[in-house]
């Protein structure tokens, strides 16, 4: 089965066996397949945020059960129920036209929903996690069914138990998300505010995220990418103070423990990498952070590339950047 189209990167990558469950009952239906014949099983998501392999063995599972519904949770929330397979954003367009507050700035984020808390998708100043009531899930090795509350899930920056203690051992088949019926706009997050009225809508505020991310991110179905491909990184007060000796305009953010979160993009920029191009991966020209494919590469190649910009930046900072997009298939780089 050809995966080239369902991974945003538009890496060519070929899976020995494929199925896309229409219902739970289908995936556990391959769930059980796969323990039968001890295939090893591999989930898929929208592919938005993968560096997939030239040829992946075993079963891959590609949920695609979409079903939400709103259950009411008082005057104020609602609680939202969706299925693994559904489409993020269209997600976001549909509670928003609802007046329904807590996602709208996670509008355009590319993906399906099964996905979303494995790196607990944020961007403009809200991530998953705090709107995330509870995570359904099958567990591979047995079939047991369990449901976890958001705090038993180890949220952080990009990061979750999802990728940690759980990786690769569940397939998460459904979210519930709880949204308010109140105003609770967010928008301290960069020239947000500047670029809408003074009481918005949860729609216009979607709108207008979607028009700040149509400037700066490119859109895969023209140009190959997995959004940002590096994490920001972390940084102890004494290096982000020598650093801001040396830079006073980069930007820094401290955290509540003591470090402090530097961007990536404008460390990569800063090395004059921005629009820099080998081959088939270049760096995007209107946001560093944004590795793309031009076309002709595979997994090994971007790795590579992404080795190379990320040395740049040490060599230069004395920073290491983490790669976000997780690997399947591929081993990691030594
Ligand atoms: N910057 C540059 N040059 C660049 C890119 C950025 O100087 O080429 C500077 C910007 O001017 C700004 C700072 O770096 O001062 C931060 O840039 P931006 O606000 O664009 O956000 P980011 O830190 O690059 C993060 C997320 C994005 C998310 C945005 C908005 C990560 C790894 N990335 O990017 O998430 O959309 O904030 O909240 O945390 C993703 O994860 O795929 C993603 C797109």
């Amino acid at each position: 089965h050809d995966l080239r189209g369902a991974n945003t990167l538009g890496l060519p990558s070929r899976a020995d066996r494929f199925v896309a469950p229409a219902s739970h009952a289908e995936l556990m239906a391959a769930i059980s397949l796969a323990r039968e014949r001890q295939w090893p099983l591999t989930l898929l998501g929208g592919g938005s945020n993968l560096i997939l392999d030239e040829r992946l063995a075993g079963l891959i599972v590609q949920p695609v059960f979409a079903k939400w519904w709103l259950e009411e949770g008082g005057a104020e929330t609602v609680r939202v129920h969706v299925e693994a397979g559904m489409d993020w954003h269209t997600l976001v367009m549909a509670l928003v036209e609802r007046d329904l507050w807590g996602i709208e700035n996670l509008a355009l984020i590319p993906g399906h929903c099964g996905a979303a808390p494995i790196q607990n998708i944020g961007a403009y100043g809200v991530e998953l996690a705090e709107v995330l009531e509870a995570v359904h899930l099958v567990h591979l090795d047995n079939g047991h069914e369990e449901v976890l509350g958001v705090s038993d899930c180890a949220f952080g920056y990009r990061d979750s138990i999802f990728k940690g203690k759980l990786d690769g051992r569940v397939a998460i088949t459904r979210l519930v998300l709880r949204l308010s019926r109140r105003p609770r706009p967010r928008l301290d997050y960069g020239d947000l505010a500047s670029r809408l009225g003074l009481a918005p809508s949860a729609r216009e505020i979607a709108e207008a995220v979607c028009r700040v991310r149509r400037e700066k991110l490119p859109d895969p179905s023209q140009l190959g990418n997995a959004g940002s491909f590096f994490k920001n990184p972390l940084v102890c007060a004494e290096k982000a103070r020598a650093l801001l000796r040396e830079n006073p305009d980069l930007p820094h953010f401290a955290q509540g423990d003591g470090r402090v979160k530097l961007a990536a993009g404008w460390l990569i920029d800063r090395c004059g990498l921005k629009g820099h191009r080998e081959g088939a991966f270049g760096v995007h020209d209107r946001q560093a952070l944004v590795l793309v494919h031009h076309g002709g590469g595979n997994a090994r190649g971007l790795l590579d590339f992404a080795h190379t910009i990320a040395a740049r930046v040490y060599r230069r900072f004395g920073v290491k950047l983490e790669r976000e997009p997780r690997l399947v298939g591929v081993d990691e780089p030594a």
